[in-house]
């Protein structure tokens, strides 16, 4: 075991894990932040996307070890209120359906939005195409994004 000393949201968190031990599970099982999904442990479905340093990132592959003091930020980042303009429009397109992918879809969409606040849909295609939706939401998604940016631009 090993001490690592860690930033999630904004927090300093210091956790006694094995350095491969993948941030998924530190988040989960070790810091309760369950918001963050396991699906396929493989870096192919997004589930488990987080930020670090504002980056989306699969941290089902992620050693610990690696995190140093790089910025992560989850899922439970966003207002409780559901006041963020993602979460917003998320909830008046009714995006979501069994739930699961949509932490990592969010996070997805959280990091493109701050890089490009008004993106294109190829951006948005671009930005997404790593996330996964078994219960094919991608549509919706792709309009709440749209909707979400627009509602930056008049907050401007
Ligand atoms: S659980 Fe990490 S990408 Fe699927
Ligand atoms: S809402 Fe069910 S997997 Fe995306």
């Amino acid at each position: 075991m090993m001490k690592y000393s860690l930033v999630v949201n904004g927090e300093p968190r210091a956790v006694d894990v094995p350095e491969r031990m993948p941030l998924l599970w530190v988040l989960r099982d070790v810091l309760d932040l369950k918001g963050t999904k396991f699906g396929c442990g493989v870096a192919q479905c997004g589930a488990c996307t987080v930020l670090i340093d504002g980056q989306p990132m699969r941290s089902c592959i992620v050693d610990i070890s690696s995190v140093g003091t790089a910025a992560v930020t989850t899922i439970e980042s966003l207002p409780r209120d559901g006041s963020h303009p993602l979460q917003r429009a998320w909830m008046e397109l009714d995006v979501p359906q069994c739930g699961y992918c949509q932490a990592g879809q969010l996070m997805a969409a959280s990091a493109l939005l701050k890089e490009t606040p008004n993106p294109t849909d190829a951006q948005i295609d671009a930005a997404m195409e790593g996330n996964f939706c078994r219960c094919g939401t991608y549509i919706r998604i792709k309009q709440a994004i749209k909707a979400a940016a627009a509602a930056g631009r008049r907050a401007e």
